[in-house]
């Protein structure tokens, strides 16, 4: 996977913004708020439909602008594929290789990229939600009918919610047909959700535990697991739905005295173990910060196995989160794959072989020779 050209026009602080990567390294270096992770937004973006900084797309559009504009060139799977995103205040429109797409599941797989940010360092401590997105940002671009899937339940999810809520607030019992008619929807949905991310967990356990071996010599022995919120046996689909659909009407009193669902993959969690031990509870942050690196970068090993090509990495300021031995392992990852780094320090980046160095500042990003970096 290859971004051969990015252009950015009134997207967030960018009048216009043209240019060409190598295929390699790319350190989009500049000071704090210059605009860096603007631009891995924006490539992001065309990974995986919509910014991982916020849901508003308003927000995309430079404040003076009525519109935005964003257009990635790749190469994926030997093809050259364009694409662009629209912006405007009434909403979005989305284009392949110039043609309108009609749902956002079908952008899905067309480029794809992993990001790693500094609030992913935290991903070990933080709530079962970013887990949960963990998990569900590498499975929509490999899957687009997971996409689909994980989109309807949700739905699902909010009109069984307002069902709920309105007989909370009315006091009057919900009609039990319609409740039925839900818990339906949602199992057959949420069956699938579980199913596959069982799968991809079970896949990515694997990789995370040998990439966590080697980052500490061989000392900790880390195991990720699928925590879903129903337990379920190991046979397919058939007892998957049964124990999600027997949970649902398990709960449902407590979900009507609470007004929402309280059971469902909407809940689901990753567990994280460390010498058997759980790392939220015993880790220390360094052992916490290593997990949390391991499988991020076993999404890209995951992600390349099952696409026959290395995913474009994204690595906005983590360089300075991470220790010389963790940064190293980090940028080694990052030699197979085309990688796009943002920094405000020239701190890690010393030995780096082919490199190209973009300097951000007053709106623009500038190609420079390596001398340019201050190091
Ligand atoms: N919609 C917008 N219109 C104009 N400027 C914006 C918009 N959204 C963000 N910005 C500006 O972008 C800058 C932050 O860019 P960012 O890429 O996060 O910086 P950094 O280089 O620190 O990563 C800030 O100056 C902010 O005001
Ligand atoms: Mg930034």
């Amino acid at each position: 996977m290859l971004i051969t050209g990015v252009r950015l026009h009134s997207y967030r602080s960018y009048d216009e913004l043209r240019f060409e990567p190598c295929d390699k390294l790319n350190v989009i270096y500049g000071a704090n708020a210059a605009g860096k992770t603007n631009i891995l937004e924006a490539i992001y973006l065309c990974a995986v439909g919509r910014s991982f900084r916020t849901r508003r797309d308003s927000e995309l559009i430079n404040r003076s602008s009525l519109g935005a504009y964003v257009a990635l060139e790749v190469i994926s799977r030997g093809a050259n594929r364009r694409i662009e995103f629209k912006f405007s205040r009434g909403g979005k429109q989305v284009l392949v290789d110039g043609v309108p797409i009609k749902r956002m599941g079908e952008l899905m797989g067309v480029f794809n990229a992993v990001l790693f940010s500094p609030e992913d360092l935290s991903l070990v401590k933080d709530s079962p939600e970013e887990r949960r997105r963990f998990m569900d940002m590498e499975l929509c671009q490999l899957r687009p009918a997971f996409f689909y899937r994980l989109q309807q339940y949700n739905a699902a999810l909010k009109q069984r919610g307002a069902l709920l809520k309105t007989a909370l607030e009315t006091g009057c019992a919900p009609d039990p047909i319609e409740l039925d008619m839900w818990d339906d929807r949602l199992t057959e949905l949420g069956g699938d959700i579980m199913l596959v991310r069982r799968e991809f967990m079970d896949e990515l356990s694997t990789l995370a535990r040998d990439i966590n071996l080697r980052i500490t010599g061989g000392n900790e022995e880390l195991f990720t697991f699928y925590k879903p919120n129903v337990r379920f046996d190991d046979g397919g689909r058939d007892d998957v739905r049964t124990a999600l659909n027997n949970a649902l009407y398990a709960a449902r009193n407590e979900d009507i005295r609470k007004g929402m669902t309280t059971r469902g993959p909407h809940r689901d969690d990753v567990g994280i173990l460390l010498d058997g031990l759980d790392v939220r509870v015993y880790g220390s942050q360094g052992q916490q910060r290593t997990a949390a690196l391991s499988m991020k970068l076993s999404e890209i090993a995951l992600m390349r196995a099952e696409r026959g090509e290395a995913p474009v990495l994204l690595l906005d300021d983590v360089l300075s989160e991470l220790d010389r031995s963790r940064q190293h392992e980090l940028l080694s990852s990052a030699f197979d794959c085309q990688c796009f780094l943002t920094t405000a320090t020239a701190d890690g980046l010393e030995d780096l072989p082919e490199m190209a160095v973009f300097i951000c500042e007053n709106g623009g990003l500038t190609r420079e020779g390596e001398d340019a970096l201050p190091i």
